[in-house]
């Protein structure tokens, strides 16, 4: 909340960015595109293992991002993976997180993000996949966006960041 010109109450906007990150990439892109939806409004991050299964009724705005494993949204057996790097990969991921999660409320506003590695039209794309998932969930995606890692654990592309964090500000607007 915030106090609006004569006195008034004006509710600021309310946004939730949930994030799956394994080497930490995406969780860097999940920051960034807060900070910048932090300019129009409150914004929390956290990480898929400890999100919130029910959103809250006044949720305006809901970001959900995880990195690409095998063209799509990472599975079990894909997170296990990162162990050869060693990592202990998150408990659950993204795909998880939104098969379970509630029914949004109405009039909220859902963007997806990915990470990812390769350039090429086929190489797929976490934010797409999150998108589709979503609406299978009966939900209505506005935007899906993808960052990208110049290796498997990183570290993101030069300008990666700013270009999150600039997408975040129009998001937040
Ligand atoms: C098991 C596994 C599978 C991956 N598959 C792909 C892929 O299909 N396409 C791609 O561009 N990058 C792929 N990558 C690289 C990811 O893009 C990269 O690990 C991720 O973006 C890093 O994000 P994070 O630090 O948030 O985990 C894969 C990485 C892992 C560990």
């Amino acid at each position: 909340m915030r106090r609006g010109g004569q006195g008034r109450t004006v509710r600021l906007m309310k946004a939730l960015i949930v994030y799956e990150s394994q080497f930490g990439n995406t969780e860097q892109v999940a920051r960034a595109i807060g900070e910048g939806v932090a300019t129009g409004g409150e914004v929390e991050v956290v990480a898929v293992d400890v999100a919130p299964a029910t959103l809250p009724a006044d949720l305006d705005l809901l970001l959900v991002g995880g990195p690409i494993h095998v063209f799509s949204m990472s599975r079990a057996q894909t997170r296990a993976d990162v162990a050869k790097d060693d990592r202990t990969p998150t408990q659950s991921g993204i795909r998880e997180w939104l098969a379970g999660v509630t029914a949004a409320p109405t009039g909220l506003r859902i963007a997806t993000f990915g990470t990812k590695q390769g350039h090429g039209r086929l190489s797929g794309s976490a934010a797409t996949a999150a998108a589709k998932a979503a609406r299978a969930h009966g939900m209505t995606v506005d935007a899906a966006r993808d960052f990208f890692v110049t290796g498997r654990s990183g570290p993101l592309e030069e300008g990666e960041l700013e270009r999150a964090s600039a997408w975040g500000r129009t998001l937040g607007r």
